[in-house]
């Protein structure tokens, strides 16, 4: 067992780093302060949420001993439209899911994306077979149906992110040696290529399964190594765009980081670009674009990609940074697209974006900035979306406006628009054009005074009631001395759930209210001060939230990511959760799928008529592994704490795609 933190605790710490900025209340602070308010006016037992009962919230509460007798009432009463038996917390070297489902394995990293692919050979691998296999640390999973424009649940494209790779686990012989070093060219070249995107058609069979169309012409890698793309929008060309390798600013090689993402009503494939300054090395210079890097925390020297190729070398290359950062459009229908990154939806870390339309049918896209306080973003297009025409649709990703949100006390909010030469977002500030504004969204984010959050992850918007939910995974980078007498989760480990309602039931809406729908951790320890509702069981409740799904009938469902935390945070794997959103068992949580050991629970995304439920299994054997009773030690190419989903000792452990189905045939979750 080596000394050094394992690789995905190394990534893990800068992914959490507040990086230097100015401050502002926190949402917590404004949460805990109408928390307070609300409990004291109406009393807790009104919003059906329980919390630790030493809590200061309860405290404050307790001011009235009648309302502290309601909060400690039992379960509301109240029927849930979720009919599975959820399954137990726990930590083992498999998955597990509902009793009444099956779990199948869909694709695993380097299984073949396109039929010339040669078969993974874990001890030979290459980057020229890595491009044409299944990538790497699936992330965001979309599903597109085909024909496209029916509501197919049978056959589609399924749109999966490859976020990053876990080198130590990835090849062989590198136990205790320092990556940074020890990595070869073809080895960071296989990296490379395993980042990015795969886009796959799958079908279900008559014997009702789900499989690959290996001989599909849809098929097709999306890589950080060698897939040309496009910048377009207000900044494509910009001077700070511009390199070396491409003086126009309006081409570049590849993808990374790809975390979340979304599907456009046209069935495009967003990719969301999230920490990349991992693949840049150097140091920031004195220059006019210091500031700009050290905000987004560039160069984090995480991967040694920039000792092979220079562009990832900002004292060799000093923009390309400037060209990651991004939401990258995929026509997934046209195999042979030039992907765009669409410069109008801002740069930061993007987590996802998932989209929705405005009362009069223009585009809406939120997006989360995931890192400890950071902002809310969302995309208002100019024109409405065409679904007559796709082609129609082609200028709504480059025409368009950029807010970011501010939460306001009273359970309130605005959206203030990232525009040049307005509030302030002009050269007193550093900002030339629009172009910069973009480039530096975080910056401007400051400027307009958004509340920086704790850890913006997915923003799921609810296509049946128009409400939409934020996935805040934690921030325990929050200090005692920031609190006061109602701010009481200081280095919050285990995240909430915050519920938008956009004003008028209108997203292109510049108003919203607000309400936290979970506070996350265990509600049988007071010291968390977690808040669900009473009903959730003592395998219910979940920490740090992260990818969201809405199924057919409208309900939550939420993946977790505790990283390397897991053993403290709830000591259990991550997994999938149903969530209620309504009535009276308004959060109420409720356990439905587990990961094996070190892996993240990401995906998740259903059929359009829920009766397939994918979700993608990260790293598995990566986080906390030695942590985990009997094994007690970092996971290595040669030592993992598991081989799933193989088994083999030939194989190592590999990120693979879940399908998950009823054995009834019907709606996942009931
Ligand atoms: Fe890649 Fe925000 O998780
Ligand atoms: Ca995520
Ligand atoms: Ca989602
Ligand atoms: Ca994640």
């Amino acid at each position: 067992m080596t000394k050094r933190p394992s690789f995905a605790q190394d990534l893990e710490s800068a992914d959490n780093a507040t990086v230097s900025r100015p401050t502002s209340p926190s949402l917590r602070d404004v949460w805990q302060m109408r928390l307070s308010r609300r409990a004291v006016l109406s009393g807790l037992g009104t919003t059906g949420l329980m919390l630790g009962a030493s809590t200061s919230l309860m405290a404050l509460a307790a001011c009235d001993d009648k309302q502290k007798d309601e909060t400690a009432k039992s379960a509301p009463a109240g029927t849930s439209s979720f009919t599975f038996e959820e399954i137990a917390h726990g930590v083992d070297e498999t998955h597990h899911v509902a009793p009444g489902y099956v779990a199948s394995i869909l694709m695993r990293w380097g299984d073949p994306v396109v039929a010339s692919a040669p078969a993974f050979d874990p001890m030979n691998q290459s980057a020229a077979a890595q491009r044409l296999q299944f990538g790497y640390n699936n992330d965001y999973v979309g599903f597109v149906p085909l024909p496209f424009g029916s509501d197919a649940s049978d056959r589609g494209l399924l749109c999966i992110n490859h976020e990053y790779t876990n080198d130590d686990l990835m090849f062989p012989g590198l136990e205790g040696k320092e990556l940074k070093d020890a990595l070869t060219l073809e080895q960071v070249e296989i990296s490379m290529a395993a980042h990015g995107g795969s886009v796959i058609e799958i079908a279900k069979g008559a014997d009702g399964k789900w499989a690959h169309v290996l001989e599909s012409p849809y098929n097709r890698r999306i890589t950080t190594l060698d897939t040309q793309m496009g910048l377009s929008g207000p900044a494509a060309g910009h001077p700070r765009l511009q390199t070396v390798e491409d003086p126009t600013g309006t081409k570049v090689i590849g993808t990374v980081n790809n975390c979340a993402g979304g599907i456009t009503p046209w069935g495009t494939y967003l990719m969301a670009e999230e920490n990349v300054n991992m693949y840049f090395m150097g140091a920031a210079e004195e220059g006019p674009e210091k500031a700009s890097m050290e905000r987004m925390g560039i160069p984090a020297n995480k991967y040694p990609w920039g000792k092979y190729h220079k562009r990832f070398d900002v004292n060799a290359e000093p923009h390309e940074c400037n060209r990651f950062g991004w939401i990258v459009e995929v026509d997934v229908l046209d195999p042979t697209s030039v992907p765009i990154k669409r410069t109008a939806l801002g740069r930061f870390k993007h987590e996802g974006a998932e989209t929705t339309q405005s009362a009069d049918g223009r585009l809406v896209i939120y997006m989360g900035d995931d890192q400890s306080n950071e902002y809310l973003y969302k995309y208002v297009s100019t024109d409405k979306v065409n679904k007559a025409d796709r082609s129609a649709n082609q200028t709504l990703l480059d025409e368009g406006t950029l807010y970011v949100a501010t939460f306001m006390p009273d359970g309130t909010g605005v959206w203030r628009a990232l525009i040049h030469g307005e509030n302030g977002l002009d050269a007193t500030n550093g900002f030339a054009d629009q172009g910069d504004v973009l480039i530096d969204a975080r910056r401007a984010g400051d400027v307009l005074g958004a509340t920086p959050l704790d850890r913006p992850e997915d923003v799921q918007p609810d296509p049946i009631t128009g409400k939409v939910y934020l996935a805040l995974t934690n921030n325990d980078e929050r200090t005692a001395d920031k609190l006061d007498a109602v701010n009481t989760r200081a280095e919050n480990l285990w995240g909430q759930i915050v519920e938008i309602t956009p004003q008028d039931n209108d997203h292109a809406n510049l108003n919203f209210a607000w309400d936290m729908l979970v506070q996350c951790g265990n509600p049988a320890d007071a010291a968390t001060e977690a808040g669900w509702n009473a009903a959730t069981s003592a395998n219910g409740w979940f920490a740090n939230p992260d990818n969201l799904a809405v199924d057919a009938k409208g309900r939550l469902w939420v993946a977790t990511d505790q990283g390397s935390k897991w053993s403290k945070n709830t000591q259990s794997a991550d997994g999938i959760f149903a969530l209620e959103t309504s009535g009276a068992l308004r959060g109420t949580g409720r356990m439905f799928f587990r990961v094996p050991v070190g892996a993240e629970m990401c995906g998740p995304c259903f059929t359009p008529d829920s009766k397939t439920f994918f979700v993608a299994v990260q790293h598995p054997a990566a986080d906390g592994t030695k942590n985990f009773p009997g094994f007690e030690a970092e996971s290595s190419f040669e030592k993992p704490a598991t081989r799933w989903p193989d088994f083999s000792p030939a194989m190592p452990p590999r990120p693979s795609l879940v399908v998950i189905t009823a054995e009834n045939g019907g709606i996942i979750g009931g």
